[in-house]
């Protein structure tokens, strides 16, 4: 099992090489021009790795079987795949933006592609292999890490990732997509204290903030939450105004409690006094479970504001659930 590990390896280098060098090429003349379009710099494209996956049907099956490789080697990698009706094998991306994705060592130990015209999926990524597992390995951790900054910044996508790496921070990981969970936080563990959660302002990814949080928190990091605005990801956000503008939001982050006020607080009509009575009710909910008493007691205020309610009878709430608790 340890040579075959090795031997794949081995064929993701050279993959990434492969990918990389066709985008230099003719073959690659689009792809260059789509990652002008994203006004990705050559400088940084070329540091994250990033290549072209050929359309044609067999080109790295063919690279890595002049290098030698076998066709079963080639298969755990995932990147060559056996054909619909089993006549023999093609490759697992064509036409695609290539992304290696690294793990903390940063070596090579799978890919995402990205379609550059119209399309379905939009991503393609590796599936799992002996090398990668979607829900451990977080993308950027190998440059994050090299930061020692015990603050890192958890987006959804790898354009996220790699545009804020361009504005000139650092500090940055993506979950590419996939739902952040307790692996992912035992690995963060090791580098980090506080999380910054930057997902998309779109209702997918506040949807998937509101699931980081309680995972996160469990593991003992300080989270803090932001959002860039318009339904904007970070991403396009940095792009249409600099990374002034976006590091004027990073400062603004909020406690990940406030987060979860503002978002229940987007279902009711503070106007109304009925709902009133369920927003406050709900607020305490969520109040109750943190541990900390001064906490509890800024965040009520905070909810004593909003809704006009006395502090005292929110309070009474909090520790009626609290004491339900204990
Ligand atoms: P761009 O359009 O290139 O800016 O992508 P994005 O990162 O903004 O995409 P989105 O917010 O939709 O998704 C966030 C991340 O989820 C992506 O970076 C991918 O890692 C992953 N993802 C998005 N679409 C797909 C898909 O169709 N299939 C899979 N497997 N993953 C996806
Ligand atoms: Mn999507
Ligand atoms: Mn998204
Ligand atoms: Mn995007
Ligand atoms: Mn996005």
């Amino acid at each position: 099992v340890e040579q075959l590990k090795e031997r794949l390896f081995e064929i993701h280098s050279i993959a990434g090489r492969f990918y990389y060098d066709v985008l230099q090429s003719e073959e690659g003349a689009d792809a260059r021009s789509y990652i002008e379009g994203r006004k990705l710099q050559a400088a940084v494209s070329r540091k994250f790795g990033l290549g072209y996956a050929p359309e044609r049907r067999n080109a790295l099956m063919e690279h890595l079987k002049e290098k030698g490789y076998a066709i079963n080697d080639m298969l755990q990698s995932g990147l060559v795949i056996e054909n619909k009706d089993k006549n023999g094998y093609h490759d697992r991306f064509r036409g695609r933006l290539m992304f290696p994705i690294f793990d903390f060592q940063g070596r090579v130990v799978g890919f995402g592609g990205r379609i550059i015209g119209k399309g379905e999926p939009k991503y393609l990524n590796s599936p799992e292999t002996i090398l990668f597992s979607k829900s451990r390995n977080l993308y950027g951790l190998n440059f994050a890490k090299a930061e020692r900054k015990k603050e890192l910044i958890l987006v959804e996508g790898y354009m996220d990732m790699i545009s804020l790496y361009q504005g000139g921070f650092r500090n940055v990981v993506a979950s590419l997509g996939t739902a952040f969970n307790q692996e992912h936080a035992r690995t963060l563990k090791k580098f980090a204290e506080d999380i910054i959660l930057l997902y998309d302002s779109d209702e997918a990814g506040t949807n998937a903030a509101l699931r980081a949080i309680p995972v996160l928190c469990t593991n003992g990091f300080r989270v803090r939450v932001m959002q860039v605005p318009n339904g904007k990801d970070p991403d396009e956000f940095i792009k249409q105004n600099g990374a002034l503008e976006f590091s004027k939001l990073l400062v603004n982050a909020v406690h990940y409690i406030s987060f979860e006020i503002a978002c229940i607080q987007k279902k009711y009509n503070l106007d109304n006094p009925e709902h009133r009575v369920r927003f406050a009710t709900e607020a305490a909910d969520i109040l109750s479970k943190l541990d900390n008493a001064i906490e509890r007691n800024v965040y009520a205020g905070e909810v004593c504001r909003m809704t006009g309610v006395e502090e005292a009878a929110i309070r009474s709430e909090i520790d009626k659930r609290v004491q339900k608790e204990e």
